[in-house]
């Protein structure tokens, strides 16, 4: 059978047919099990674990899911913070320095709790911490997946690893002063995410973003990330100067997702501008959908707390809003495409109809000069 017209170089060097990944999303593990993994990469694209807040042996069994569901290549995404200092304290002593040095925000958090009815409840998993880190990283090398994503932070002590057991690494930026740190740090691929994404994002949207990116990092591969959901946008990317496409929130929708179902019918009935930045569950500046606890945070007036410590702050209130049953007051990151998404679907249509679509698109823009 002839190779797609998106059949890119990348494709030959990760052995898959399509240059489209399912972007590495954590949230706490809901946005990509093993299923949704597997799924993608049947079809041809390459899935990726979203690992960042599980530990290291909750990571050994995703991947292990993921081996006994394909045979075909598959990834791990990590957060690596710079700032996360080498000691850092667990849960419980954290919990004990935000109520000892910012008592507003710990009664804006119990605030939240008298105002949704919710009973008080710790969330007790193992803080991210550079211990935390290092034996996630470590199981990913020990299992030798295809990719290892570094969705924040300086992957440059993983690289060598990395390569030394058949690897490939990949970095995540929204700027140029990024890109070329990561292309120092030895990085295989560079993913340059929008402003229009879902979860942590930037400040500079797509169109001026990916070329700049590719141009400063010119040879190094770039795949695209924010907003791609369609053949028109996977299109764009790939005009835009990237040889692969990095799509979170149109994979959320997949009936292989097991996100909260309120969170799916947020991204289906969300206009783009209900995917807003805030800083509210996280520390750090995020999109997503506009609920009734970021309201509460925007008036609160306080500012957020360092990483990981808003998260610390924050993830009692998440337990305690899961255990009710209120998934509408749980962060739900997601990008401004959600405006165009209208349903649930198989992850392999999804990718499918992309890739039919982006075929369609190259040829009706091959054929657009007026005779
Ligand atoms: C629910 C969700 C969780 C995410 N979690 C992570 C993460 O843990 N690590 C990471 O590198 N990127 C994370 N991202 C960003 C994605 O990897 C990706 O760059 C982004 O979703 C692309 O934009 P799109 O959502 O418009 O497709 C997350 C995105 C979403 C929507």
């Amino acid at each position: 059978m002839a190779k797609s017209v998106l059949h890119t170089s990348l494709c030959d060097e990760l052995n898959i047919e399509y240059p489209i990944f399912l972007a590495g999303m954590g949230v706490k593990g809901r946005a990509t099990p093993p299923e949704l993994v597997a799924a993608v990469s049947d079809a041809g694209g390459m899935g990726i674990l979203g690992c960042s807040w599980l530990d290291h042996n909750e990571v050994r069994r995703r991947i292990r899911a993921v081996r006994n569901l394909t045979d075909k290549p598959f990834g791990v995404d990590l957060l690596l913070p710079a700032s996360m200092a080498e000691g850092v304290p667990d849960r419980a002593e954290m919990r004990a320095r935000i109520e000892r040095d910012f008592p507003q925000h710990v009664a804006f958090v119990k605030e939240l709790h008298k105002k949704f009815g919710l009973q008080p409840l710790s969330d007790n998993k193992a803080a991210m911490s550079g211990e935390f880190i290092r034996r996630q990283v470590d199981v990913c090398i020990e299992e030798k997946i295809a990719v290892f994503a570094a969705g924040l932070g300086d992957p440059s002590w993983v690289v060598p690893m990395a390569h030394q057991v058949g690897m490939k690494v990949m970095g995540l930026v929204g700027n140029v002063r990024n890109a070329e740190r990561q292309k120092k740090a030895g990085v295989d691929y560079v993913i340059a995410q929008g402003y229009e994404a879902g979860g942590h994002t930037g400040t500079i949207a797509n169109f001026a973003l990916i070329p700049t990116v590719a141009d400063a990092i010119n040879p190094l591969p770039v795949i695209a990330a924010g907003a791609i959901a369609d053949g028109r946008t996977l299109v764009a990317g790939l005009a835009l100067g990237a040889v692969g496409v990095w799509i979170g929130t149109a994979f959320l929708l997949a009936e292989e997702s097991n996100l909260f179902p309120v969170h799916q019918e947020e991204i289906i009935r969300g206009s783009s501008e209900d995917f807003i930045i805030t800083r509210a569950y996280t520390g750090k500046t995020a999109r997503d959908y506009k609920n009734e606890v970021i309201k509460a945070w925007d008036e609160s007036g306080l500012k957020a707390l360092p990483m990981p410590l808003q998260g610390v702050l924050m993830d009692d209130f998440i337990a305690a809003a899961d255990a009710a049953n209120r998934a509408e007051l749980i962060n739900n990151p997601a990008g401004q495409i959600s405006g165009m998404l209208k349903g649930k679907r198989p992850a392999k249509d999804i990718l499918m109809s992309m890739v039919v679509e982006a075929e369609q698109v190259i040829e009706r823009l091959g054929s657009m000069r007026s005779r």
